[in-house]
């Protein structure tokens, strides 16, 4: 199923935003080669991945602990490192990658796919 998912004019190249698509929110990322669309919070305790940086037109960086996700996959890149002692924290908070929706592009209009 196609859910609209916002506009691409919406999201500056580099650059993502919290987009509404039906009754799911998703982070929507303008990267160099289209839009990806992920979970709007990390997998490690929940922060807000729009504060995050997006490093290297590839991943981003949670702003609380540094997991860093590939944003086309969802795969986790580094995991929670900051600051020293998070390691403990870590122990019941395993590495888990970001769920991820394929988008589509019609025009202006972008769209997550759902199963
Ligand atoms: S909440 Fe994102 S790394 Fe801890």
């Amino acid at each position: 199923m196609k859910i609209a998912a916002g506009k691409t004019t919406d999201i500056p190249k580099g650059e993502s935003r919290l987009i509404q698509a039906g009754d799911q929110a998703v982070l929507m990322f303008n990267l160099s080669d289209g839009f990806y669309a992920t979970q709007p919070r990390c997998t490690h305790v929940f922060a807000p991945l729009k504060r995050g940086k997006i490093l290297d037109d590839k991943c981003v960086q949670c702003p609380l602990h540094r997991a860093k996700f590939d944003i086309r996959t969802g795969e986790v890149d580094a995991w929670a490192s900051f600051p020293p002692g998070v390691q403990l924290l870590n122990v019941v908070r395993g590495e888990k990658k970001l769920k991820t929706w394929p988008v589509e592009v019609d025009g202006d209009q972008l769209f997550i796919i759902v199963e």
